[in-house]
Parts: structure tokens; C-alpha cells; sequence
């Protein structure tokens, strides 16, 4: 066919049918404007969901530990799960008693498997542990869950590791290579995994068929090296995972990134044992590992705090306040869990800044190693409850979420700008009065032409008038609490009032002052005898003259005045309390 032809061939339609057509679809079209949702944040939400709610299907038994498979419930909306890289971990809420807590697992499965809708953790029970104790007893094949997205930075990176990576694991810290090796073996992730797995003894090695299985089925991508420190048997490395037994297996000509996942003790050991082998930094990964224990060995810990209990006021998104006890060697969130506060955390080691809260005042303790917060935070004095210790009794804002914080700011600037107001309100009124009164005072002969009534009112209307613009106009009452906030002093502090009260009774007492001048200087001349205006000197020098004469008595006034009054002011506006302290630290100003 030619093009000839083929447009020949075309059905003739003409631009009248289109607009027929289109008139059509539009009048047959709904009123309501279509919803929709672009997809970029469809795909965020599938991502990085706030919640999501699983159910336990199947429990596999390891002795001392178990694998939980949870597969998606139908309360999830998206009918979903997230999906995750090989070495992330979920946080499990769960409710004990009158504690409301969270937990982080490695997921230990595929993020092929998070496509089917299915993860899986590895809990080991630990002999003094509370939730892992809980969870052991307590979950069954049924248990509906809610558990958080998958979060961490525990995973292979290309761009920052090198493509050989030695794995260095010590009991269910092996969960999160056993999800890299399935990643591997399935061609997820393209990276070669030697794993050193460090146990006591072959019975307390974990999943030791199926990391056999992904060993085989890896082409040799895979490697599991098993490390008994308390049995030396044929076919196992005997000892612990020494920079002696790494370079073994290490050769000169390849590069190799180290990843860590084990306790604290295993992470102290392996830190000095990697130093002995020169190892870059960067190419160094230490797992978030959960709650820190060490706190009475840290040099930097005060001693004597040991058994100390501290009040510790908690004050929520809401504007509550709770007042719960804290033991100095419990972090703050443990202390907020056991209270049943439901406070938000997620690695519980200081990496995520899920917990991130603001400590108003109280002194605290941060181990060193889980120091993770940012040099903003420090300064501003945010922490992060699931690694900081009390030091002293402590008030703390918790669980500013992003809209929350929002409305508290609004909120809280919308007091501000009234409680400016009613005070340059009052201050104006107090000076126009005085000034009334002075002008009297220095000049009996001008009640004569204006009865004393209308004087004082006339100056009050006039000095009020200009205080409301002022207030409208300049931010005096912002300037006075950065004032305050530059000193350290917080309401309701007396330095904080004094300070607080300076810019507004000064701003307003100059401008004021000099309007209300002008206009006593200018109605003077306006009523008196031409020959006696000739006698007077120019209308600039007597304005200003009379301002001089103003001016240290109405800031004297003004100054007690807002001194005075403006904790009552600020009480009458809702700008005291935890709802304003809320506000205040959301808005970065403490
Ligand atoms: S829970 Fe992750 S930093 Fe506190």
C-alpha cells in the first residue's frame, strides 16, 4: 500500500466530529473532580509503609531459637509487603504487661519472598531477655502482628564495597547473611559472600542445613566458614574469628568489605581484631545490634549513678505530661516503654533517629560507641531515648510527628502574635495615660482649652492606635524570646520575663512616646495665641524636647508593665505549659 493509499483509506472525519465528540465525553463525564494518586507516591507508600500487619504462619523450632514465617494480613491495606534488602530488619511492637515495646529482627528470608508477600526472623531466646523470652512463649502459627517497614543500612552497596565480602557472624546475628546468601543464590544481589560463623559448639550453630544448601547451590559464590570456640572438631575452625583466621582465607590481590552482626562484646573484639589487618574504615559494616548493655564498663560513665532513679517528665505530641520513673542504667525509652508510653523507636541503637526526641532540660548520658545523632541535634539538644541514660531528673518532648509538629508551630505562632498584641495594647494605653498626665503636669494652663477628660483619651486612643500598628508591624515579642533564648532562660524564670519584656516595652515606648509628643507639641501650637507661637521655638525642637521629657518615665512604666503582666498574658493565651513547649521546640527555638 502507498502512502497514497493509505490515507485515502482514512475515515473522514472532520474537526466538527471531533468537538461533537469531545462535547460528548464531557457532558457524560462525572462533576466530581477525578481522584488519583501519582505514582511515584503509590510506590513510596509500598516502600515505606508507617505499619504493616502480618500473621504467623509457620514456626520453624532451632532449640533456642526460632524462625517465624509472617505472611501479610488482610488488615494491610495495600495487600502488601514491603520489600527489603538482604540485610534489613523489621521492628516488632509488642505489648507486655503494661509495657508497650518494639523490637528489631534481621529478616532472614529473600526480598524475592517480600514479593509473595512473606518475610522471616530468626528470634533466639536469650536467657535474661524479656521480649525475645515473650515472643519464644508466646507466638503461635495465627499471631497477628504490626510490624514497621524494613529499615537498616546493614547491606551490600556496590558503589561504596568491594565485591568480596567477608561476613563475620556470632549466634542469630547469622539471620542477616542467610537472607544475602538466598539473595545471591537467587540473583538478587551479585556480590561474593564468605561467611565466618562463630559459635560455641556444632549443637549451637543455627540453620547449619540451610546455609550447607545455599553454600551448594551458590556456584561458588557463597562460602560458610564455621568457627567453634569452645569444641575443636574435623571440618571446623576451632577459636574465635581472629584478623589470624581472617587473613587465612583473605589473598593480597582481592579487595574484601567486612560485615559484622553479633553482640556488643563480639563488636569490641572484632573492632580490635580488624585494626590488626590495616582495614579502611569504609570498608568496615557493624550492624545496628539493639539496646546498648555496657554502660557501668564505659570510662566515661559517671560512677555512683549505678542505682539511682530519676524523675523523668514526659511530654507527648498532645501536650500531656507524665512523670515516670527512670533508672540510671536504663535508657530513656526503656524507661517510657515500661510506663506503657508508646514511644516511637525502631533500631533501638541509635542509628535509625526514629526515637529522635527533645530534652528540655535534665542531663543525660550517651555511650560513645552509639553516638550517632547529628552535630545539629547535639547543639540543639535532641536525643535519642533508645541509648541515652538519665543523669538527673529530666523533662522530655517525645513523638513529634511531621504533621503534629506543624499545627504546634502554627498554633503556637498564632498565640504569640496575640499575646504581642494585648501587651503593646496595655503598654500604649499606660503611656498615652502618663503622657496625658505629664503634659498636664508641666503645662496647667492646657486643661484651659482641652477638658482633662478628653486629654487622657485623646492620648490613650492615639498612643494604642500606634501600638496596634507596631504590633502588626514588628516582630518585637519574636525578638524578645530569641533575647531569652540566647541567654539560656526559659519560662517561667524570672531572667526569662525580664528578658522577654525588653524589646516590646522598649520598641514601643520610643515609637509611641515620639508619636504622642509630636501630637501634644502640635496641638499646644494649634490652640495658642499667634504671638505666643511666634515666642516658641520651631516645631522640631519642641517635639523633640518633649519626647526627651517622655521618654524615661514611660520606659520605666512600660518595662514594669510588661514585666509585670506578661506571665499573665501568656498564661491567658495558652502560651505556657507543655503544648507551648511542644511548639516551641518543634519550631527549632530552644
Ligand atoms: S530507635 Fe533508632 S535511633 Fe532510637
Amino acid at each position: 500500500m502507498t502512502k497514497k493509499d493509505y490515507l485515502k483509506d482514512l475515515p473522514d472525519i472532520t474537526v466538527d466530529d471531533i468537538v461533537k465528540d469531545r462535547n460528548k465525553i464531557i457532558n457524560e463525564a462525572s462533576e466530581s473532580f477525578p481522584k488519583f494518586e501519582y505514582n511515584a507516591n503509590v510506590l513510596a507508600k509500598e516502600l515505606h509503609p508507617k505499619v504493616q500487619y502480618v500473621k504467623i504462619t509457620d514456626i520453624e523450632d532451632l532449640d533456642d531459637a526460632k524462625i517465624y514465617t509472617l505472611e501479610v494480613d488482610k488488615k494491610n491495606a495495600s495487600g502488601k509487603l514491603a520489600y527489603f534488602r538482604a540485610g534489613q530488619y523489621i521492628s516488632i511492637s509488642l505489648k507486655i504487661g503494661d509495657s508497650i515495646l518494639t523490637r528489631p529482627y534481621s529478616l532472614c528470608s529473600s526480598p524475592k519472598e517480600a514479593l509473595e508477600g512473606r518475610y522471616k526472623i530468626l528470634v533466639k531466646k536469650m536467657v535474661d531477655g524479656f521480649a525475645s523470652i515473650y515472643i519464644n512463649e508466646e507466638f503461635k502459627v495465627g499471631t497477628e502482628l504490626e510490624i514497621s517497614a524494613p529499615s537498616g543500612f546493614f547491606v551490600y552497596e556496590a558503589i561504596r564495597d568491594a565485591k568480596n565480602v567477608f561476613g563475620l557472624a556470632g549466634g542469630s546475628g547469622i539471620a542477616p547473611f542467610i537472607s544475602m546468601a538466598e539473595a545471591i543464590c537467587d540473583g538478587t544481589e551479585d556480590f561474593n559472600l564468605t561467611i565466618f560463623y562463630g559459635s560455641r559448639k556444632e549443637e549451637n550453630i543455627l540453620c547449619k542445613d540451610r546455609l550447607d544448601e545455599l553454600e551448594k547451590r551458590s556456584n561458588g559464590k557463597v562460602k560458610v566458614i564455621y568457627v567453634l570456640s569452645h569444641e575443636e572438631k574435623e571440618g571446623y575452625e576451632h577459636g574465635f574469628i581472629s584478623a589470624e583466621l581472617i587473613s587465612k582465607y583473605q589473598n593480597d590481590t582481592n579487595k574484601y568489605s567486612y560485615f559484622v552482626c553479633g553482640c556488643q562484646p563480639m563488636y569490641d573484639y572484632l573492632e580490635e581484631e580488624l585494626q590488626k589487618l590495616n582495614i579502611a574504615k569504609k570498608f568496615i559494616r557493624m550492624d545496628a545490634y539493639g539496646e546498648y548493655r555496657l554502660t557501668e564498663r564505659d570510662n566515661d560513665f559517671v560512677n555512683g549513678f549505678g542505682d539511682k532513679t530519676f524523675n523523668i517528665t514526659v511530654i507527648t505530641n498532645d501536650g500531656k505530661e507524665r512523670v515516670i520513673p527512670a533508672k540510671s542504667t536504663e535508657t530513656l525509652l526503656v524507661a517510657m516503654e515500661r510506663a506503657g508510653i508508646k514511644a516511637p523507636s525502631k533500631c533501638r541503637s541509635g542509628e535509625c533517629g526514629f526515637c529522635r526526641s527533645k530534652l528540655a532540660t535534665g542531663e543525660v548520658y550517651t555511650p560513645e560507641k552509639v553516638e550517632r545523632r547529628r552535630q545539629y541535634d547535639k547543639v540543639k539538644g535532641y536525643v535519642h531515648p533508645c541509648c541515652t541514660y538519665p543523669k538527673s531528673d529530666c523533662r522530655i518532648l517525645v513523638n513529634c510527628e511531621e504533621p503534629i509538629i506543624e499545627r504546634k508551630v502554627k498554633d503556637m505562632k498564632k498565640k504569640e502574635r496575640t499575646m504581642n498584641l494585648v501587651m503593646s495594647i496595655l503598654i500604649s494605653a499606660a503611656m498615652g495615660a502618663l503622657a496625658a498626665f505629664l503634659v498636664m503636669k508641666g503645662n496647667p494652663d492646657a486643661t484651659k482649652t482641652t477638658p482633662v477628660p478628653v486629654m487622657y483619651i485623646s492620648n490613650i486612643l492615639i498612643s494604642v492606635t500606634v501600638g496596634i500598628i507596631i504590633a502588626l508591624i514588628l516582630p518585637l515579642g519574636k525578638l524578645g524570646r530569641m533575647l531569652a533564648s540566647k541567654a539560656n532562660a526559659k519560662p517561667p524564670a524570672m531572667k526569662f520575663t525580664l528578658l522577654n519584656s525588653l524589646p516590646i516595652s522598649v520598641g514601643n515606648t520610643l515609637i509611641v512616646s515620639f508619636v504622642v509628643s509630636f501630637f501634644g507639641v502640635f496641638m499646644a501650637r494649634s490652640k495658642a495665641p499667634e504671638s505666643a507661637v511666634a515666642d516658641m521655638p520651631p516645631l522640631p525642637i519642641m517635639w523633640i524636647a518633649n519626647w526627651g521629657k517622655l521618654l524615661i518615665p514611660t520606659l520605666i512604666l512600660s518595662y514594669l508593665i510588661s514585666v509585670l503582666l506578661s506571665p499573665f498574658v501568656s498564661q491567658a493565651v495558652g502560651l505556657t505549659g507543655a503544648g507551648a513547649e511542644v511548639g516551641r521546640a518543634a519550631s527549632g527555638e530552644e
